[in-house]
């Protein structure tokens, strides 16, 4: 499976933060925002990446993260000229897609839960249609919406409904089997001018393919779109960390428990940062594993 992590946007609400910078690569607490959708798509398994971001920001991306092989991935870097709707990244990524299925990322979801990264790679190697991950919230409106049958089928999907049907909220995580892309070609703008991912998932619905998966309670899902988002992004890491002495959506830490790097790759990619905290806990890992 390939990966996307769509980088784009304007970034309009958190003005004046992101008029000199893109949103995911704010920080929230001691790591900028897309090393956790990052995360995400390794824990997955999932090696090969493409990030999507606006040509004014694609060059600071690729600075921070290169061609990912010290990290023992292969990532690559696309533009969308204008962020005309999430859906756009399988017609910008289709051919780092090819026939493979997909997995996208918002660059701007945390999702952080016990269990997660298995339930990840067990949906990655049975994805036949798509599969979405719901997360119940106080103001649906905000987001997608769906609902599910018994079998945890879509049977409905909205995008901000002003009454919504359910409090399901459709996380920025999907997996998609490679008729995505075709989907895709086909969809046409929506009222608001975007090419909604909504329209996919409704797509894959009505063929009887969308599976919509439940992160339930005690599993953590943010989206860091306004400033008291972010704010307490930065809170909830910060009091994990310290609490537990871990850092979650360490990229180097990952990587190696992943098998992607080996110990002595994960040391040097600690010493490179050694002066920070978060480069000393590379080192530690490194030491102690
Ligand atoms: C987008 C999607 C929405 C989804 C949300 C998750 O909304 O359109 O369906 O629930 O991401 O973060 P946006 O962030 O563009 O408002």
């Amino acid at each position: 499976m390939k990966g996307i992590i769509l980088a784009g946007g304007h970034g309009t609400r958190l003005h004046p933060i992101t008029l000199g910078t893109s949103k995911q690569m704010l920080p929230v607490y001691d790591k900028p925002l897309i090393y956790y959708s990052l995360s995400v798509l390794m824990l997955a398994g999932i090696t090969e990446i493409q990030i999507i971001s606006s040509p004014a920001d694609l060059g600071n991306f690729s600075r921070l993260l290169g061609d990912g092989s010290e990290l023992g991935l292969t990532l690559t870097y696309a533009e969308q000229a204008e962020p005309r709707g999430i859906a756009e990244a399988f017609l910008v990524s289709a051919d780092h897609i090819g026939q493979d299925s997909v997995a996208l990322v918002l660059g701007d979801n945390i999702f952080h839960g016990p269990g997660f990264a298995s339930l990840l790679q067990q949906k990655v190697r049975s994805v036949n249609g798509c599969v979405l991950f719901g997360y119940s919230v106080p103001d649906p409106e905000r987001y997608g919406v769906g609902e599910v049958d018994r079998d945890g089928r879509l049977v409905s999907v909205e995008e901000k409904p002003v009454r919504p049907r359910s409090n399901l909220a459709i996380t920025g995580l999907y997996l998609y089997d490679n008729d995505v892309v075709d989907i895709a070609k086909n969809l046409r703008p929506s009222k608001r001018g975007e090419l909604e991912i909504t329209e996919i998932n409704r797509t894959y619905m009505e063929r009887g393919k969308a599976q919509l998966v439940s992160l339930g309670r005690g599993f953590v899902w943010l989206d860091a779109g306004t400033h008291e988002a972010l704010a307490e992004a930065g809170q909830y890491v910060q009091i994990l960390e310290h609490r537990q002495g871990v850092r979650i959506a360490c990229i180097e830490e990952i990587a190696w428990r992943m098998g992607f790097i080996d110990r002595e790759d994960l040391r040097r990619l600690g010493k490179k940062l050694e002066k920070s905290p978060y480069g000393q806990y590379v080192l530690d890992v490194a030491a102690r594993g």
